[in-house]
């Protein structure tokens, strides 16, 4: 994930900074992380980035689809397929 490579390991895959570690990440929603990226704690750290990439880089850390954080708190649906 070349955003995160470039944009986050360098905080989230450090011990020495202090942020939260990629695990700790993983388990929120991806909605809040795009939240903390478009009006959070990491709106700086995200200076940028696209909404296609904030909820690209959401959908990375949690594995799970991203919303573009208007939703964010609740869990989108993912749709059904037969
Ligand atoms: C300069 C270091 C730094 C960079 C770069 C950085 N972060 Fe953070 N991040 C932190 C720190 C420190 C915290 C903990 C802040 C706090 O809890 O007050 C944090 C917290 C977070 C949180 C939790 C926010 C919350 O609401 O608790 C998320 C999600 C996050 N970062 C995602 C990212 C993503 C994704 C990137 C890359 C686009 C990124 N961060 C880049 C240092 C960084």
């Amino acid at each position: 994930m070349a955003i995160f490579a470039a944009r986050c390991a360098y905080c989230h895959d450090n011990p020495d900074v202090g942020a939260p570690a990629r695990e700790v990440l993983a388990a929120f929603e991806p909605g809040h992380i795009v939240e903390a990226l478009t009006t959070g704690k990491m709106v700086d750290n995200a200076a940028g980035l696209t909404p296609e990439q904030k909820q690209a880089v959401a959908a990375f850390l949690t594995a799970k689809p991203a919303t573009d954080g208007s939703a964010a708190g609740s869990t989108p649906t993912p749709p059904t397929k037969p």
